[in-house]
């Protein structure tokens, strides 16, 4: 083998593909148990990083980020939440998490917990291939799975693993080549894509309320959300097909003044710094394992993102497949590699139901007898504290009961 071709060759136990929040969070929770990995980044460290996405972070999902090493700054930064706002015309009202379900929520940025995470991972001196391109799997069916792709400079790579972990998100490859190995009738996907979009902005502007405000309005949804004492992050239903061109700061503003206002309540406006347009759909895909092919996060489920589950559930996924890959590469067991998919699909479809009724619940559609509807249910969540328990310990992530 020439030198070259061996330079080009990096030997690990976990190739992992995607440095977003799921694959970030497995690899430093992998470290920290003595398993070595490897992680391939299409993408720039400056893209990931500055990814505007999701806000909420369950108290499991501190914990396991606690764990993984990057608690400090959560700790020191995160804005602890008790409740939300429910609301629609004329009326808004408060959900108390802990006196429902005795656990809080906190407000910490995706983007700060992939920088907390990179920041983890580089210090600690690991393989972390950014802008790489033509990524590829390969002998998923063997004790010797590879990921190929070209490097920064354009140089090809391989890495040989024990075990793949696609954490490539809802466009990454792993997918693909996972449901390619396996007969029609072992695979299956099920999705729903909703008649809405969210458009989303970031202010530099402290918030107008205390806790995030869930907005049913005829106009449509809106919610209030935040990201720190200074900045604001605001979000519209819109139409799918909008064009961000056609939204100027103006309407924006004008807009979430109309969805969002109460009497004796203003939102206040200031400058926008980041504006986007999110489609909304779920999507499911089993099994989230083949072989030594593990799927992670957003590569196996998207939820809409209404009941804030998106970041979480990655992070749960990839605490049961550390668990599992712990048991594996120190006792040999593979009983929980075995029942990863089974495990994690559990989890996923809990929280596909729950992030669907929260997009049903709040997001105007069909006719008046439709909107009459939604706003008996938002009256009935928080006004019966059993309903209001209910979603009280879904948004919290709450762990599941055992079956029966
Ligand atoms: P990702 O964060 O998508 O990470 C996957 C990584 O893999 C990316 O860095 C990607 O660049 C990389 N990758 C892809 N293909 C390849 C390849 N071929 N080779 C190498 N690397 C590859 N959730 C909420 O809870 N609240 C929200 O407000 C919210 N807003 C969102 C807005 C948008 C636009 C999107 C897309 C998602 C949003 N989500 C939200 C969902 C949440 O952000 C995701 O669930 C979360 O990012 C999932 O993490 P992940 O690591 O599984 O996937
Ligand atoms: C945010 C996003 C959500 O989807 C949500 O339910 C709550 C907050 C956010 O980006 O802050």
């Amino acid at each position: 083998m020439s030198d070259q071709v061996r330079d080009a060759v990096v030997r690990t136990q976990v190739g992992i593909v995607g440095a977003g929040p799921a694959g970030l969070t497995l690899a430093q929770l992998l470290a920290r148990r003595g398993i070595e990995s490897v992680i391939v980044e299409n993408r720039s460290r400056e893209y990931v990083e500055a990814r505007i996405r999701a806000g909420v972070l369950e108290q499991g999902s501190v914990d396991v980020l606690t764990e993984a090493g990057v608690g400090g700054r959560l700790a020191r930064e995160g804005l602890r939440h008790d409740g939300i706002y429910l609301q629609w015309p004329e009326e808004r009202h408060q959900l108390n998490f802990p006196a429902l379900c005795g656990r809080s929520v906190w407000i910490y940025g995706q983007t700060e917990v992939v920088k907390d995470l990179i920041a983890a991972r580089l210090a600690d001196g690991q393989e972390l291939f950014f802008e790489v391109a033509d990524t590829a799997v390969h002998d998923v069916e063997s004790e010797r799975p590879s990921i190929t792709f070209a490097d920064a400079g354009g140089a090809a790579r391989r890495v040989e693993c024990d075990v793949v972990v696609g954490a490539d998100g809802f466009h990454g490859v792993s997918r693909d080549v996972l449901q390619s190995q396996l007969a029609e009738s072992r695979r299956r996907t099920w999705q729903r894509d909703y008649p809405f979009a969210w458009l989303g902005i970031l202010a530099d502007v402290a918030p107008s309320t205390d806790e995030l405000i869930y907005a049913w309005h005829p106009n449509g949804f809106a919610l209030n959300s935040m990201r720190s004492p200074t900045v604001t992050r605001l979000y519209l239903q819109v139409d799918p097909a909008e064009r961000l061109e056609d939204w100027s700061d103006d309407r924006i503003w004008d807009e979430l003044g109309t969805r969002l206002g109460v009497p004796g309540w203003t939102l206040q406006t200031g400058p926008v710094t980041d504006r986007s347009i999110t489609p909304m759909r779920s999507f499911v895909s089993t099994p989230m394992r083949h072989g030594r092919l593990f799927l992670a996060g957003d590569a196996a489920h998207i939820v809409p993102p209404t009941g804030a589950k998106g970041l979480n559930l990655a992070l749960l996924d990839v605490t049961l497949l550390a668990t599992a890959l712990e048991a594996f590469f120190t006792d040999k067991r593979e009983d929980l590699l075995d029942s990863y998919s089974d495990d994690a699909l559990a989890q996923v479809w809990r929280r596909t139901h729950f992030s669907w009724w929260m997009t049903t619940m709040l997001h105007a559609h069909g006719d008046d007898f439709d909107h009459q509807l939604q706003i008996a249910q938002l009256r009935y969540v928080t006004s019966s504290e059993a309903a209001a328990t209910s979603l009280a310990e879904n948004y919290t992530g709450m762990p599941l009961p055992p079956e029966r």
